[in-house]
C-alpha cells in the first residue's frame, strides 16, 4: 500500500507556515519593542483609510451603508497587529490541529474480549511504555503474556502489574515478568531457558521485539564482541534472543514483530554493515542519532531477512517490523535528562546538572525542560501500541497477507530503499550470528512433540 505522502508534505508545510508566522511575530515584537523605546508613539488615534475602516466595520456586525461616514478612528496600533495577529493564530491553530491529528495517528485498535484466548506472547521491555501497554491489550483479549525487564525495572514491573490488575486476579496469573538485559548474551541466553521452564512444553505465538533504547550520548561498548550499545540492545540481543526461541515457536502461525521506528530511513546501510562486520572506522566520530538509526535499519532488514528465510525452508511463521509514532514514553531519558532511569523519576531532570553519569553537553537545562514539556504533545500511548496490538493479534492477515513487511499506524508502508536487498540482508544475517554467536537451526521442521495448543 503506498504512503500517503501527501499527509507528511502538509504536515511539514504546516510546521513550516507556522513556524515562519511565528518567526515573523516575535520579529515583529521585538522591532516594535525597539522602536517604542526610541520614540514615543503618538497618543492620539488617527483617520483609517475607508476601505479598511468598512472591513472592520463589517468585522464587528456593522452594516455598511454608502453613505456611513468612513471617518472611524481607530489607533493605528491595534489595527496593525490585531488583523495579523488573528490571521497568524489562526493559521497556527488549524495547523496545530492537523500536525497533532497526524502525530494521534487512528483511534484505539480494539480486540474482542477472549479473540487471543490461548496464545501465548512473549514482549521484550514490557516494564513500562509501549511494551506494557501492549501487554495490557493482549491479556485483556485472553492471551498469556510473558513480559521482560532488566533487573532494576522487574520491581517496577510487578508493581505495576499489581496497579493494573490487581493482585490475584485472573488477569494478573497470565502474566509474568522474566529477568532479561538484551545487551548481555548470557542473560539473554537465561530468559530463553527460563521461557521454555514457563512454557511447560507450549509453543509461544508471538515474540515481540520491543525493548529498546535510544541516543546514548557516548559510544560504548556491549559484550557483542564490542559492538555499540544501541545495536546491541535493539538489533543483536534480539536476534540471539529469536534465534534461541526458534525451538519454541508455535508450528501454526508464529510471528516475530521486530519494534523499528521512523528514524530507520536515516539510517545508512553502509556505516552500519560497517560497525557489525569491522567494528567503528571512527569511534571518535560517534554520533548518538545515526547509531540510533543504523540500529532501527537492522530490526527491519532483520525481520525481512527472518521473514525470507522462514518462507525458503517452509516455517508457517511471519515476521514484520513497525513504527509505533511519536510516543511519550520513557525512551527519551538519555535526551531530557541524560541518564538510565525512568523519567517518572522526575528529580533526575535536576541530578543531570550536577551527576556523574553522561548528559548531552549541548542541550542546556532549559532544552530540556522544553522538552520534558513537548512530550505531552506527543502519541498517546494507547494509539501508539496500536500496531503492537494489530500485529500480535494477526488483525492484518497474518501468515496469508504479510511477511517481512513494515507497518505505520497499522498500515504497509515504504522502508529504507536498501532495506529489502538481500546481500544487505545476508551480510547482516551472518555479521549477526558470528557477533552472538547464535546460529538459526532453520532446517526443515522436525515434528515436535510439545503438547497442542489450548
Ligand atoms: N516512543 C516512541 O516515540 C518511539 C518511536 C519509535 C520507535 N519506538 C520504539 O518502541 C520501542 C519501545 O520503546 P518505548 O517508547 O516504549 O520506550 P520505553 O518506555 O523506554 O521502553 C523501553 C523498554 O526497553 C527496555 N530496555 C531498555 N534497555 C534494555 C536492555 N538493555 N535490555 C532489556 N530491555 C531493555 C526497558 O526496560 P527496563 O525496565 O529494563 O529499562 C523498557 O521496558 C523501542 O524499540 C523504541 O525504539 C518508540
Amino acid at each position: 500500500m503506498p504512503i500517503p505522502r501527501f499527509r507528511v508534505w502538509r504536515a511539514w508545510r504546516g510546521i513550516g507556515v507556522c513556524g515562519a508566522v511565528l518567526l515573523a511575530l516575535c520579529v515583529e515584537r521585538v522591532l516594535a519593542f525597539a522602536w517604542s523605546g526610541t520614540r514615543s508613539r503618538p497618543s492620539t488615534p488617527t483617520r483609517v483609510a475607508p476601505r479598511l475602516a468598512a472591513r472592520v466595520a463589517r468585522g464587528a456586525g456593522l452594516s455598511v451603508h454608502s453613505n456611513l461616514d468612513l471617518n472611524i478612528e481607530v489607533p493605528d496600533t491595534d489595527l496593525e497587529t490585531s488583523v495579523p495577529l488573528l490571521a497568524a493564530a489562526l493559521a497556527l491553530f488549524f495547523g496545530l490541529r492537523q500536525l497533532k491529528g497526524l502525530i494521534d495517528g487512528p483511534e484505539e485498535f480494539q480486540l474482542q474480549p477472549g479473540s487471543l484466548q490461548g496464545r501465548r506472547v512473549l514482549i521484550t521491555g514490557g516494564s513500562a511504555g509501549l511494551g506494557f501497554e501492549t501487554a495490557m491489550r493482549l491479556l485483556e483479549a485472553g492471551a498469556e503474556v510473558l513480559i521482560t525487564a532488566r533487573a532494576a525495572g522487574q520491581a517496577r514491573a510487578e508493581a505495576a502489574l499489581d496497579a493494573e490488575l490487581g493482585e490475584a486476579t485472573e488477569l494478573r496469573r497470565r502474566v509474568q515478568v522474566l529477568p532479561l538485559d538484551l545487551s548481555e548474551p548470557s542473560s539473554v541466553q537465561h530468559c530463553a531457558a527460563l521461557c521454555q521452564q514457563l512454557l511447560c512444553g507450549n509453543c509461544l505465538d508471538v515474540v515481540l521485539c520491543n525493548a529498546g533504547v535510544m541516543a546514548i550520548p557516548q559510544r560504548s561498548a556491549s559484550s557483542y564482541d564490542g559492538a555499540e550499545m544501541q545495536l546491541a540492545v535493539n538489533h543483536l540481543g534480539h536476534f540471539a534472543l529469536v534465534g534461541q526461541l526458534l525451538p519454541l515457536l508455535s508450528q501454526q502461525h508464529a510471528r516475530v514483530i521486530c519494534v523499528s521506528s521512523l528514524a530507520h530511513r536515516l539510517g545508512h546501510p553502509p556505516r552500519l554493515l560497517q560497525e557489525l562486520e569491522l567494528g567503528p572506522s571512527d569511534a571518535l566520530r560517534y554520533n548518538a542519532w545515526d547509531a540510533y538509526s543504523d540500529s532501527k535499519l537492522a530490526n527491519v532488514i532483520f525481520a525481512k531477512e527472518l521473514d525470507r528465510r522462514f518462507r525458503a525452508q517452509g516455517w508457517p511463521a511471519s515476521a514484520v517490523a513497525l513504527h509505533p509514532g511519536l510516543c511519550a514514553t520513557d525512551l527519551a531519558k538519555y535526551v531530557i535528562s541524560g541518564r538510565d532511569e525512568p523519567l517518572e523519576d522526575r528529580n533526575s531532570l535536576l541530578k543531570c546538572s550536577t551527576g556523574p553519569t553522561v548528559t548531552y553537553a549541548s542541550y542546556a537545562a532549559p532544552v530540556q525542560a522544553l522538552l520534558q514539556a513537548a512530550r505531552g504533545l506527543l502519541r498517546p500511548l494507547e494509539r501508539g501500541a496500536n500496531s503492537h496490538v494489530f500485529l500480535a493479534a494477526g488483525a492484518d492477515g497474518g501468515l496469508e497477507r504479510s511477511g517481512g513487511e513494515y507497518f505505520e499506524d497499522m498500515k504497509p508502508a515504504e522502508t529504507h530503499a536498501e532495506a529489502a536487498d538481500p546481500l544487505v540482508g545476508d551480510r547482516l544475517w551472518e555479521a549477526s550470528e558470528r557477533l552472538t554467536g547464535v546460529h538459526y537451526d532453520l532446517g526443515p521442521i522436525r515434528k515436535r512433540d510439545r503438547g497442542s495448543r489450548s
